[in-house]
């Protein structure tokens, strides 16, 4: 691995040179353009196959040569990426079995982008030939900084046979044999049981450990295709370090393998700002929790490698940025772990399917645009504050956020089958922190060290990955405290149900019994105790599931109201060696969601990024390192807000004016506030 540590905040964009050859003065302003809006970095090269290669095996690199000499002759650095993400029409057409195949057997025309087999040994060959050119060419160029491996790698859902062939060699180095794979699958049911691997087919929807390994192995054969591109740019250019740009978490691919095979993670977001008749506090929180899992995937921090200047162009309607947001939204991504606010696109490109999307340089090709002014904004700010890249977030809370249990989940048809909400649910756990200013890890149910955290959230774990139940136990007897919740270890990481007692029965100290599943218009009651050591009172809506528990050694702190169950547990606690585990048994609305988590981290003393009280729709999150913090107000309210600091003295970090007390912040407005600690 080459370590990533950049010295500079990245600022920069998507920068498509090749489609502009025919118009030098363009070209021209484009790198002044850069230098007024404070670009250091530009991605290029990303759809450019077609342009290097124009037939088999004949190569035109002069126009990239051009446009790297001159990025570094203005101080730009490229971002160069490998053009896998979109083949040549003559590639296509060539070799056929590049293409994705669909479920009738249909091999996919040539068109659109993202869309090559993952399998497809010549794509593979033919990817590594341009690749190897690149990296020859390009190794000892002074613009060269980072490699950008293809584009947004999905879940290519391809049913050729090179794929449906590796699909079951991936199977018998799993099972063994069939007679192993026809039990984790459980195939006696509805008589599937396979006597041939070539039986194996992933279409039946039926057979959830077929499905569920079927998206294990795409994700696997995507990482494996990864790994196929970078194995001559290590050879080549060990010194330059490699990311590939990911997309929102639930696209198919497990990020949490991928990014171990990252220098370092990077990603593309695009929250649908303005779209919510409540306001943009629901689509910060989510942004938030997105920004959150990339700075978690490797506990370092991250880069924030698309975002858009203005509006997009595919998401049905979308609103051009008030005043303030795009400011806010990119120093939002730095806030919680981002090493560089970037975009899509530099230049509106003039045809074909993203000429409305929004840019940095519009149509209108001059800096004279709100939106380039907002650009300009966000590089003069991340050019004053070059040395967050030396801090990162620390946290005492993690949420268990397992891809493969969100698979797992998704296929099971359970009595209420209707709104498992898995991510929507995660992000509910997350909100009250984020409301508090409280920082938050992610984390999987695999392997991640659970050491450094002291309150571990596992909203809806499904799928108990092996040895995951163990690790919990140690957590909590060391002392941890626990929260899981209804929905929880109900199948193994085949989906084979767990029978007899849950591997979770010691740790919860209870059972379930039972899980009734609500309609929209049953709403049960959650009730707390009396004198509950959380001090919650009074009553809670709660909704979807509720689960009817026997006690074994925990204690209930709430009771549901409602039906047959009234009285009976719907909160409990118990205590296991210096820890606690707590049990959530149905699905509580945001109130509860709020006062529980404010009770337990006043109980766990967990650190807030200020003392006092935030007011809504805004937060502040912390960078730090051992000599200085760095502290990021955020109003993501239309109207100007207060935050009262405490006792605490910083700095602003732009102007270096000293702040206490209270701060005013413009309606979707930032402070940045700088203090020495340690
Ligand atoms: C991203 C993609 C870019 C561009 C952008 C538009 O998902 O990587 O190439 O299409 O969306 O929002």
């Amino acid at each position: 691995m080459t370590i990533f540590q950049p010295d500079f905040l990245l600022h920069g964009a998507d920068y498509n040179y090749e489609q502009w050859l025919d118009y030098p003065d363009i070209l021209a302003q484009d790198f002044r353009l850069m230098g007024l809006a404070q670009c250091n970095v530009v991605s290029v090269g990303i759809f450019s196959w077609a342009m290097l290669e124009p037939a088999e095996g004949k190569y035109e690199f002069g126009w990239m040569d051009q446009m790297l000499d001159s990025l570094a002759e203005n101080g730009v650095r490229a971002i160069l990426a490998t053009p896998s993400g979109a083949k040549p029409a003559w590639l296509a057409h060539a070799y056929p079995e590049v293409r994705v195949v669909d479920g009738n057997g249909r091999c996919e025309p040539h068109r659109l982008r993202h869309n090559h087999c993952p399998t497809s040994p010549i794509y593979r060959q033919k990817v590594r030939q341009i690749n190897t050119l690149l990296a020859q060419r390009y190794k000892e160029h002074p613009a060269l900084f980072m490699w950008h491996i293809s584009n947004e790698y999905g879940s290519y859902d391809c049913r050729c046979d090179l794929c449906y062939n590796a699909f079951r060699e991936w199977l018998q180095a799993r099972y063994g044999t069939l007679e192993a794979l026809n039990h984790a699958w459980w195939t006696t049911f509805w008589s599937h049981r396979y006597t041939d691997w070539s039986q194996i087919e992933p279409v039946d929807p039926s057979v959830h450990g077929l499905m569920l390994d079927w998206q294990r192995f795409i994700s696997d054969q995507v990482l494996d295709f990864y790994l196929a591109e970078i194995e001559p740019l290590r050879a080549i250019t060990p010194h330059v370090p490699i990311t590939t740009n990911f997309m929102q978490p639930n696209v198919g691919l497990d990020y949490w393998k991928f990014a171990q095979y990252l220098d370092v993670v990077s990603w593309d977001s695009y929250p649908r700002w303005h779209s919510q008749p409540e306001g943009d506090t629901a689509v910060a929180v989510k942004t938030s929790f997105y920004h959150d899992l990339y700075r978690s995937l490797k506990r370092q921090p991250f880069l924030l490698m698309e975002s858009t200047p203005s509006v997009t162009n595919w998401q049905g309607i979308s609103r051009t940025k008030r005043p303030g947001l795009h400011l806010l939204s990119s120093l939002q991504a730095v806030a919680h772990g981002s090493n560089s606010a970037q975009y899509f696109q530099w230049r509106q490109s003039r045809g074909g399917e993203e000429k409305f999307h929004g840019a940095v340089v519009s149509h209108a090709g001059h800096e004279h645009t709100r939106v380039f002014r907002e650009v300009t904004a966000v590089g003069a700010h991340l050019a004053q504050l070059q040395n967050v890249t030396t801090t990162c977030n620390q946290a005492q809370v993690a949420l268990v956020y397992d891809l493969q249990n969100e698979w797992a989940l998704d296929l099971a048809r359970l009595p209420r089958s209707e709104d498992k909400l898995y991510q929507e649910r995660c992000i509910a756990h997350y909100r009250p922190f984020w409301d508090a200013g409280i920082t938050v890890d992610l984390i999987d149910s695999s392997t991640v060290d659970l050491t450094p955290y002291k309150l571990i959230i596992a909203p809806m774990l499904y799928m108990l990955r092996d040895g995951f139940a163990d690790r919990l136990h140690q957590f909590v007897q060391a002392g941890g405290t626990l929260l899981l919740t209804y929905l929880s270890g109900l199948v193994n990481e085949s989906d084979l149900c767990f029978i007899g007692d849950s591997p979770l029965r010691k740790l919860l100290g209870l059972w379930v019994e039972e899980t009734d599943s609500l309609f929209a218009h049953h709403v049960q009651a959650l009730h707390p105790m009396a004198d509950n050591d959380l001090h919650l009172s009074g009553s809670y809506a709660a909704t979807h599931f509720a689960d009817i528990v026997h006690l074994d050694g925990a204690e209930a702190l709430a009771c549901y109201g409602h039906d047959f169950y009234a009285g009976q547990p719907a909160l409990t606690v118990n205590r296991v060696g210096n820890g606690r585990c707590y049990y959530l048994a149905t699905r509580p609305d945001s109130r509860f969601l709020h006062d529980f988590y404010t009770a337990l981290s006043t109980q766990l003393d967990l650190p807030r990024a200020i003392p006092t009280p935030l007011p809504a729709g805004l937060t502040a999150q912390v960078r730090q390192n051992g000599r200085e913090q760095y502290l990021f107000l955020m109003n993501f309210q239309p109207a100007p807000q207060t935050v009262n600091l405490g006792a605490a003295h910083y700095q602003d970090a732009l102007s270096g004016d000293g702040v206490q007390d209270m701060v005013e912040l413009e309606g979707y407005g930032l402070r940045v506030l700088r203090k020495e600690i340690g």
